[in-house]
């Protein structure tokens, strides 16, 4: 029996490719940044080349290192940037236009007039989320509406839509299958999470026809093969997983009440409800966790959009340092509790405040102020976006989380997650393994080809690197927090 699998972690910035063996361990990492154009203020595309070349490539590569014959492969997971959307030819697997991606807020005023006509709370009850440019409905309704002969060719059939999950599964198959997950399509804003299917009555607002729509299968299902001219042998697909609900997979969050905050290219904290889909009242987002033999597990999300993409402003924009890991040395340099808030508001700000037109600042510089400052006040920027959405939780839930599982590139840095429990006021805790979204497509995979019994046995895997527990005394907190705040409110488009 096959000991080893391929992970594919489709990220924003950068596509990688992982193989883990069975105990959850990495044998191997390949990864690829790739370009990223911003053709106009606010808007944000990939060329979708670029986004399969590297994931070609990375995979290629890890295989290859790793010495793991293909064939010797049990098969594929893959996990994803998620609401990115494309559009292309079904006969010759073309795009039409690049990917519009996730950050991209060039549909913020139809959003405004769908939200003025009231279709705010029909949208929310049946897909969790708010209107906001972020989900891939209105993405896709500009595709049909700005690239020539677009809708016309989609009324005929002719054209496929998909998340990048989908896009992925196409190439990788050859065209044969054109599928996507629970969780991938209950990003789009177009998928009832109650129902589990295309929801008519929101293709009629949005303008969206039927047939462009991929089949939504489990989290862990069938997903088609991987040809075999692309890794040397034919591989099985066995598990696709929005990136965020598989860094819930990968901490092993399957009980009611278990959270966990992935600083990748944006924050994300998501908090599993179990088999209820929780409605919240600040503004978050009820998403689909994970879908299992037909059983659908909700989560409560927070997003936030910019995270990592602060460092790699100040790292390649402002050129403040060469490496993102200096960071953790420059913010140690700072002394505590200085006041330099960075709100890196670059495409808007997302949950709680939902407000596409607000645009980024640096406040409260100082005659001392120097790079460790403002480098510091990009990472606790971060921290303090956090605690503005554990603030909505608790309040929706009605209980604290007690402690918090973190992960993603930027949890790397030891600063950082204190400051972060500091500001939580919880215990944070950060597993062996940070690679915790693409384990989480691996794990998916991995019940699919009979590695795992069930969630249980997952779980059991999970091992904890290091618990950061608060220690800045409470007053500090609030007044840090509440400069944030103030912050906050001089960036809003409302302001
Ligand atoms: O919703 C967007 C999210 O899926 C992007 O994740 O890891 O690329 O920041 P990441």
């Amino acid at each position: 029996m096959a000991d080893y699998l391929l992970a594919i972690d489709q990220g924003t910035t950068s596509s990688r490719a992982i193989l883990f063996d069975r105990g959850a361990h990495v044998v191997r990492v390949a990864q690829r940044e790739f370009p990223q154009h911003f053709p106009r203020d606010g808007w944000v595309e990939h060329a979708p080349q670029d986004i399969w070349d590297t994931v070609l490539a990375t995979c290629r590569e890890v295989v290859e290192a790793s010495g793991v014959a293909p064939e010797a492969l049990a098969g594929i997971g893959m996990t994803n940037q998620r609401e990115t959307t494309l559009l292309w030819d079904r006969a010759t697997g073309r795009p039409l236009y690049n990917a519009i991606v996730w950050q991209d807020r060039r549909t913020a005023d139809f959003c405004q007039q769908l939200r003025d006509q009231g279709h705010g709370a029909l949208v929310q009850s049946r897909t969790g989320l708010l209107i906001d440019p972020y989900f891939s409905a209105t993405k896709l309704a500009w595709l049909l509406d700005n690239v020539e002969g677009a809708r016309e060719r989609a009324e005929r059939g002719e054209l496929a839509f998909g998340t990048v999950d989908s896009f992925l599964l196409w190439q990788l198959t050859g065209g044969r299958v054109h599928a996507t997950d629970a969780t991938n399509a209950s990003r789009t804003m177009l998928f009832n999470i109650h129902t589990q299917q295309w929801d008519d009555e929101l293709l009629g607002l949005f303008g969206i026809p039927r047939g462009l729509l991929p089949e939504v299968r489990d989290s862990s299902d069938d997903f088609g093969t991987a040809q075999a001219e692309w890794l040397g042998a034919e591989l099985p697909i066995g598990g696709v997983v929005g990136d965020q609900q598989a860094a819930l997979v990968g901490q092993a969050c399957f009980e009611p009440g278990m959270g966990k905050s992935t600083y990748g290219t944006g924050c994300f904290m998501v908090l599993n409800t179990g088999d209820r889909p929780a409605a919240s009242r600040n503004r978050l987002l009820t998403t689909v966790a994970y879908r299992l033999g037909g059983k659908t597990t909700y989560a409560m999300e927070g997003s936030i959009f910019v995270a990592g993409a602060a460092v790699q402003w100040l790292r390649d924009g402002l050129k403040l340092f060469k490496e993102a890991a200096e960071t953790e040395a420059l913010a140690r340099q700072t002394r505590d509790g200085h006041s330099v808030y960075l709100v890196p508001a670059f495409t808007g700000l997302g949950a709680p405040h939902w407000d596409p037109k607000a645009r980024g600042a640096i406040l409260g510089l100082t005659r001392d102020t120097g790079i460790a400052e403002i480098v510091a006040a990009g990472l606790q920027a971060v921290c303090y976006q956090t605690r503005d959405l554990q603030a909505c939780m608790s309040d929706d839930m009605g209980v604290s989380p007690g402690t918090l599982r973190v992960d993603g590139g930027m949890a790397a840095n030891s600063w950082l997650v204190q400051f972060l429990a500091d500001m939580l006021g919880v215990q944070v805790d950060r597993p062996t393994v940070l690679e915790t979204t693409a384990l989480g497509a691996a794990y998916m995979a991995g019940l699919r080809f009979g590695w795992y019994r069930d969630l249980e046995e997952i779980a059991e895997l999970w091992r904890c690197e290091r618990s950061f527990t608060p220690s800045m005394p409470e007053a500090e907190r609030e007044r840090l927090y509440g400069g944030w705040l103030e912050a906050v409110e001089r960036v809003k488009s409302t302001a």
